[in-house]
């Protein structure tokens, strides 16, 4: 078993980590409370190749495996998890999607766009009815020919505004269930789509959540994803790899408020030391690494997985739930360590707890990825 890096890996470590010091640090507080989106730091991200990361140079991408994408996205979300956020549903939704299901035609008209950051897309699942329960999808996409007509709302949908092309999942035939549902690309501007209110949320504030409406939007039959009918299994294959890009972000934020949490207690002096001399911050932080070191195989290895042509539904779920975990309990303990600092914007822990919450939620709630797991180990 080799757990080192390769030299490719180290050098897009060394990459992701310099591009989020040098660009995304400065003004990520601003950001977070303007809930202003990177525009031009995505740009920036795309010209460096992280916004298809693992798309082929064919189609405009760096073609790079998983694990250099898991990587990227660590150490991007440990500064700022709105711009890794962008970044993770255009790689692992958008542009994996399209590139593993798509038609050659729908290759070359989005996916070169997408995959060098020149359009950024969207995955559009989630509906006021159907979250967790994505089988119940009440939005409609009605043959009508050579087109379908799509009616419906969705919600939740991260880069709602930002995106100019977005994979929507909507029902063609009803008496079918999940059979019956189909994934469609629609363009931004195209008549009846209309991009609802921004969603003021409690974190990952600079990327932008809107609801999407759409009344007899006419989407043209070529702009299916694969078979009619394979709208489900669609979500759900990319879904799965979309959890590894989440896990690897809730890695990123828990490793950010770590590795700050330490340095503040190598410089704060409390009763006559720096407070990393206490035994109560120095068992915090030794929990903390290991924990986070847990979470990091556990990322890797589903990563891994997916490279190597094995299964790695199950790994991608443990992963994402237990590295959304760490994520929460090690953003909670570095505002605990920085004390009355912690609570305080200009010392980054508390954006970090408030990011940190929604790796719990999106792309399946830590519950779905317990339904995913027990569902698998009771089946082997
Ligand atoms: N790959 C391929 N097929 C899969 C699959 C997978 N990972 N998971 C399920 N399927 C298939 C099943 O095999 C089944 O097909 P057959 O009938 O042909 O056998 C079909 O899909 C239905 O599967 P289930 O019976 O297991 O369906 P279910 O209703 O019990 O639900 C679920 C399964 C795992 C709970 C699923 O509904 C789910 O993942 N829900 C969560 C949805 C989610 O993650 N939403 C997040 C929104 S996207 C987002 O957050 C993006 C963003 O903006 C950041």
């Amino acid at each position: 078993m080799d757990f080192n890096l390769t030299e490719e890996q180290l050098m897009i470590r060394q990459a992701a980590r310099d591009f989020a010091q040098n660009e995304l640090l400065p003004g990520v507080i601003e950001r977070d409370e303007k809930q202003e989106f990177p525009a031009k730091q995505i740009k920036m991200m795309g010209e460096l190749g992280f916004m298809g990361m693992m798309v082929s140079p064919e189609y405009g991408g760096s073609g790079l495996d998983t694990i250099s994408y898991a990587i990227a996205m660590e150490e991007i979300s440990k500064v700022d998890a709105s711009a890794s956020v962008v970044m993770s549903v255009n790689n692992s939704l958008v542009c994996w999607g399209l590139e593993n299901f798509g038609s050659e035609e729908q290759k070359q008209k989005y996916l070169k766009k997408l995959a060098t950051g020149e359009i950024i897309g969207a995955f559009c699942l989630s509906e006021p009815e159907a979250g967790s329960d994505a089988t119940s999808q009440k939005t409609t996409a009605i043959d009508n020919g050579d087109h379908y007509i799509l009616n419906g709302t969705k919600n939740w949908i991260t880069n709602g505004n930002s995106a100019d092309v977005y994979l929507v999942i909507a029902q063609t035939y009803p008496e079918k269930g999940h059979k019956g549902i189909n994934a469609l690309i629609v363009e931004k501007g195209m008549p009846g789509f209309e991009i609802g209110p921004k969603e003021q949320k409690l974190g990952i504030r600079g990327s932008d959540t809107h609801s999407l409406l759409f009344t007899d939007v006419k989407v043209p039959k070529e702009n299916r994803i694969g078979e009619d009918g394979f709208g489900f299994k669609f979500a759900m294959k990319t879904l799965s790899g979309g959890r590894i890009g989440i896990a690897s972000q809730a890695l990123g934020i828990a490793a950010g408020a770590y590795e700050t949490a330490k340095e503040y207690s190598k410089v704060r002096k409390a009763f006559g030391t720096e407070i990393c001399n206490h035994q109560a911050i120095a068992f915090k932080l030794a929990d903390m690494h290991t924990q986070i070191e847990a979470a990091r195989h556990l990322v890797m290895k589903a990563a891994w997985d997916k490279d190597n042509g094995e299964n790695y539904d199950l790994s991608g779920a443990i992963a994402k739930l237990y590295a959304s975990q760490v994520a929460m309990d090690t953003t909670v303990e570095a505002v605990q360590i920085h004390g009355g600092n912690g609570y305080v914007k200009e010392y980054h822990v508390e954006r970090m707890m408030r990011d940190a919450k929604i790796t719990q939620i999106y792309e399946g709630t830590s519950e779905i990825q317990k339904i995913v797991i027990s569902r698998s180990i009771l089946r082997d």
